[in-house]
């Protein structure tokens, strides 16, 4: 009776093990026959303590070995299970490391940093040295050795950040020019390109920091001539062909004569729009012919020497360059904005 109990025991249980569709259906098999209360091999372990001795020994061998039986069936099952899942997850998270990296993303020069390489070789190519100066100065360097002294109005059309003991940011890169006669001497030739800031409001065409590009050149008989013909040469580069250009007079303390240079306007074509304020033509440099006061304040003497200097406006240039009307997009910092150059 009790033998043949066993046998049909074993011959469902394994049959469930076997028809097991996964880890959840095999471990409600392995509840069914040997779960401590409820499993069907702890029904019949009670049902043989009725039996008599060697009866029981003869039971229990048989139960023990159908119990064996059973418990390989689950082990075996449960491995090729495990297997499976973890083939399946393998196969889901599977990750070709010899593909190529996709890389960082590259960038690229700002426009203003390209046309400032592009002025510096120009410029480079015709005898200039390029320097560098200090974005704070002192009071000396920006205004007073620039012929512009303490009690001059030209000191309030340019409203300067003011810094502790006299410094000032510099409001133009013409601090330069002094810096490279005081190092260098006549003769010189040299540029100088660098950010200059104002304390100004913030508008479509005006920013507290921009960029500039300062040239000066000192030598035996410089004249207005000269002046010209470098300054054809730098719109002709820049624009690469010939734009109009006017020559106004223009006042700044440490030139005379002193010149404004406009160019035709290249977004309205001379027509007149909001970037030229309707006139066509549009601001590019300040120029002149060095004043004698600027080279006897730096030690050269104005009856032996001459020279002509000009400060460019390099964020106007590339606004011009690209047909950019709001002056904030350079340095706002927008990617979208920069990667189209
Ligand atoms: N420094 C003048 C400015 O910022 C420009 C300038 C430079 C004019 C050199 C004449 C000569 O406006």
């Amino acid at each position: 009776m009790l033998g043949q109990s066993i046998r049909n025991l074993e011959a469902d249980s394994l049959a469930r093990v076997a028809l097991a569709n996964n880890a959840e259906e095999l471990e409600a098999a392995r509840i069914a026959a040997f779960g401590r209360k409820e499993g069907a091999f702890q029904q019949i372990a009670k049902e043989m303590s009725k039996l008599a001795p060697d009866e029981r020994k003869h039971i229990g061998m048989l139960l023990n070995a159908a119990k064996q039986a059973v418990e390989t069936a689950l082990e075996c099952r449960k491995q090729r299970f495990a297997q499976a899942a973890l083939a399946a997850r393998l196969d889901a998270e599977w990750l070709d490391l010899t593909l190529p990296a996709p890389g960082p993303r590259r960038g690229h020069l700002h426009p203003l940093t390209q046309i400032q390489r592009e002025l510096e070789e120009l410029f480079l190519s015709l005898g200039f040295a390029v320097l560098d100066g200090p974005e704070v100065e002192t009071e000396y360097h920006n205004f007073d050795a620039l012929n512009i002294p303490a009690d001059h109005p030209a000191r309030d059309a340019q409203d300067t950040f003011w810094l502790k003991d006299g410094f000032l940011l510099r409001t133009h890169t013409s601090p330069v020019q002094v810096r490279g006669m005081e190092k260098l001497g006549p003769p010189l030739r040299m540029v100088a390109p660098g950010r200059v800031f104002r304390n100004e409001s913030v508008d479509a065409s005006h920013e507290h920091t921009f960029y500039q590009l300062e040239g000066m050149m000192i030598d035996r008989d410089v004249s207005v001539a000269h002046l010209i013909y470098f300054m054809k040469t730098l719109s002709t580069s820049i624009f690469g062909r010939d734009v109009p250009v006017r020559l106004r007079p223009g006042y700044f303390p440490f030139v005379e004569p002193g010149f404004e240079l406009d160019i035709q306007c290249l977004i309205c074509g001379g027509a007149g729009c909001a970037v030229c304020k309707q006139s066509g033509w549009v601001e590019l440099l300040g120029c002149g012919l060095v004043n004698p006061n600027v080279l006897r304040l730096s030690g050269i003497d104005p009856e032996e020497w001459s020279g002509f200097a000009f400060g460019l406006g390099l964020t106007r240039l590339v606004m011009m360059r690209y047909g950019i009307d709001d002056i904030r997009l350079l340095q706002g910092g927008d990617l979208r904005f920069l990667e189209q150059f």
